[in-house]
């Protein structure tokens, strides 16, 4: 059963970075089953993004596996070199790759805190910079969308949820909530529409200690009112909707996918 059945994106050309695995993967599939073509950036699974790439082409879609490191800046620039020389240009970006290295804040290490700076915040800065220089450059085309080009940032609940133990992760997270708000201030005007996702607890590796047992599953479900962790395709489809233009008017928001996690479940009975 396909996730999403209209071919609302027919004819774009999509680039999601860590999209090898988790809630990329799943991004990209969706990206594809809604009719773009999708290039699956990877930093080191070659392997992964190759089975995503399978995967796509058996729905009978069209995909890349596109390796750099996003927190380089020539890497970057030569990966959208590689996308734009590959399929003329660009219509989509969905700037996911993001990482956690968790440790008590007196623990941490500089290593620690600016890798975690350099791939969530920095790559999604030289990322989102290539992609709106590529916007402009080629303006909207109405056959293809009323918007000139889209950019849907990945972020996290723990943009606005306090998360000790994980500073580095939640300072990164805070700092793109008001990156993707800035930029979309920025390049409204040439039509460009950058928004974001916040996804709650959703099953991937990055959190597998969070759901992997029935303890820790049922510890994890007392902060989700709706009392079920996500799944990669409950962000993917509204990836969906964010690069399409029946979002049109959506401009500069970041959807919570939550579960109701950023509802504050503890003052349900307290407060
Ligand atoms: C983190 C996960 C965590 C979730 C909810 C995400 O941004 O990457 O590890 O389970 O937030 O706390």
């Amino acid at each position: 059963m396909p996730l999403i059945i209209e071919k609302s994106l027919a004819g774009q050309r999509a680039l999601v970075t860590g999209s090898s695995s988790g809630i990329g993967a799943a991004i990209a599939v969706a990206l594809a089953e809604a009719g773009a073509r999708v290039a699956i950036n990877y930093m080191s699974d070659a392997e992964g993004a190759g089975e995503i790439v399978d995967q796509i082409q058996a729905l009978g879609g069209e995909a890349i596996a596109v390796q750099a490191d996003v927190s380089q800046e020539d890497q970057v620039i030569a990966m959208f070199q590689q996308v734009i020389g590959t399929w003329g240009s660009l219509d989509i970006l969905v700037n996911n790759a993001g990482i956690q290295l968790d440790a008590p804040f007196v623990e941490m290490t500089l290593k620690q805190w600016e890798t975690v700076m350099a791939v969530n915040l920095t790559g999604q800065f030289l990322c989102a910079r290539e992609a709106v220089k590529e916007f402009l450059r080629r303006g909207v085309v109405p056959e293809l969308s009323c918007s000139a080009g889209k950019i849907i940032c990945n972020s996290s609940v723990h943009d606005i949820i306090p998360w000790a133990g994980h500073v580095n992760y939640s300072a990164s997270k805070g700092g793109l909530l008001m990156f993707m708000k800035s930029l979309a201030q920025e390049v409204a005007h040439d039509k460009i529409r950058v928004n974001a996702v916040s996804p709650g607890a959703i099953k991937t590796p990055i959190n597998r200690s969070a759901w992997e047992t029935p303890e820790a599953e049922a510890d994890l479900l007392k902060l989700i009112p709706y009392e079920r962790v996500g799944e990669s395709a409950d962000i993917a489809r509204a990836v969906v909707w964010l690069a399409s233009d029946a979002s049109d008017y959506v401009v500069g928001t970041t959807l919570y996918i939550d579960g109701g996690m950023t509802l504050y479940p503890g003052f349900r009975e307290g407060g």
